[in-house]
């Protein structure tokens, strides 16, 4: 049991899903403690029937408190996480900020929980589509060795967080209703549209998401050959997912070992029935914290190739679930509240 952890960015499309589980879960903890903005500070909180109050993010905000999960923009996790690890404080890290940073573990508990022992006071969940690839990759990639993924993703718009989900709710309303339709969040209009544009330009013709994925499934998988080319869009989904993925491996897998192994595969559930209509649908998903797989069938194009259809809650295992998983993971072991000396300096 510890004292106190605290939730920052506890009023975002992440950060809400956090608190209910931690609620949910009943994680050992004498207090929750809720950190936003300015714009939140002050209004009273409601989640699974407890009210909170919701403080401003400040510097002392740590104090006293064992463990924070950030849920925050890249530039507000910048400035806060140092506050934190200055005062003790271990921080599990939503953004991207410091994934990629060789002293901070990138951790998915099902895959590589023992990167969680090597931390210095912050320790990074990945990026939601990635998390759910490398789910699936983890138990092919130990027993046939992955040399190369082709990706295509469609991501619900609550990965762009709440004023994201708002955006499609109004331009899906005014689009029905042939009003005029506005955006701010995304690059174009959402409703009835693709957008196949997740993040900023990169040099090469990427964009920063689809690297996340490549860079974010080497540094999780500790494989710098595994090949991965990632193409990613957004779909007007509401919520979770989905990934095309073709999957080649070093030694051949019939379809019935992949199914064998993922169906064994911790957080991991087999919905494949073409005959019966059975395969994950992002509605069907939502709301669980498993990552859902199904038409698994051969890649005719390749001698080793596989191809399958993911689905998962992108706030949940994509985010919440796996934040949490480590949090717990860390309570489980209480040595690792502590270490050797800070990763960076307040
Ligand atoms: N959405 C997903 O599926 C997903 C998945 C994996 C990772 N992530 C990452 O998780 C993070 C949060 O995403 P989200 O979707 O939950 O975003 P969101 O709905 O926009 O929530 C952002 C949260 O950050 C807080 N915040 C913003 N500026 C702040 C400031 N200056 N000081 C203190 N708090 C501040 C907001 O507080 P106010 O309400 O007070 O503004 C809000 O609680 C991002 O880094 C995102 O990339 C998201």
């Amino acid at each position: 049991m510890i004292d106190t952890i605290a939730v920052v960015g506890a009023t975002g499309a992440v950060g809400r899903i956090i608190v209910e589980m931690l609620l949910a879960r009943k994680f050992p903890a004498r207090r929750i403690k809720l950190l936003a903005s300015e714009r939140s500070a002050g209004k009273p909180m409601e989640v699974g029937g407890v009210s909170f109050d919701v403080e401003v993010l400040r510097p002392e905000s740590f104090d006293g408190v064992a463990i924070a999960i950030g849920s925050t923009p890249d530039e507000v996790a910048a400035e806060f996480v140092p506050w934190a690890v200055a005062r003790g404080t271990v921080v599990v890290d939503e953004s991207g900020f410091f994934r990629m940073q060789p002293t901070v573990p990138l951790v998915i508990p099902e895959v590589n929980p023992g990167a969680i022992d090597t931390h210095t006071g912050i320790i990074a969940s990945p990026n939601c589509s990635t998390t759910q690839m490398v789910m699936v990759m983890k138990p092919l990639h130990d027993a046939a060795r992955v040399r190369r993924v082709i990706v295509s993703t469609y991501q619900a718009v609550s990965g762009g967080g709440l004023a994201a989900s708002r955006e499609m709710e109004q331009g899906t309303a005014a689009w029905l209703a042939g009003k005029g339709e506005t955006k701010s969040v995304f690059p174009h209009l959402i409703a009835a549209n693709l957008i196949p544009q997740i993040g900023s330009p990169r040099p090469g013709g990427s964009t920063s998401e689809e690297l996340k994925m490549v860079y974010e499934t080497r540094k999780i998988l500790g494989d710098e050959s595994i090949g991965v080319c990632a193409t990613c869009v957004r779909v007007p989904v509401a919520n979770c997912h989905s990934e095309s993925i073709l999957i080649e491996t070093e030694k051949k897998l019939s379809v019935a070992d992949v199914r064998r192994l993922l169906a064994a595969a911790p957080g991991i559930v087999v919905e494949d029935d073409l005959d019966a209509k059975l395969y994950p649908l992002p509605r069907t998903c939502s709301g669980s914290d498993d990552v859902f797989v199904g038409r698994i069938r051969e890649d005719a194009s390749s001698p080793t190739g596989i191809a399958l259809w993911c689905v998962s809650d992108n706030l949940r295992k994509g985010a919440a679930t796996n934040a949490v998983q480590i949090a717990e993971y860390l309570v489980a072991h209480p040595a690792k509240l502590s270490w050797e000396r800070p990763a960076v300096r307040a």
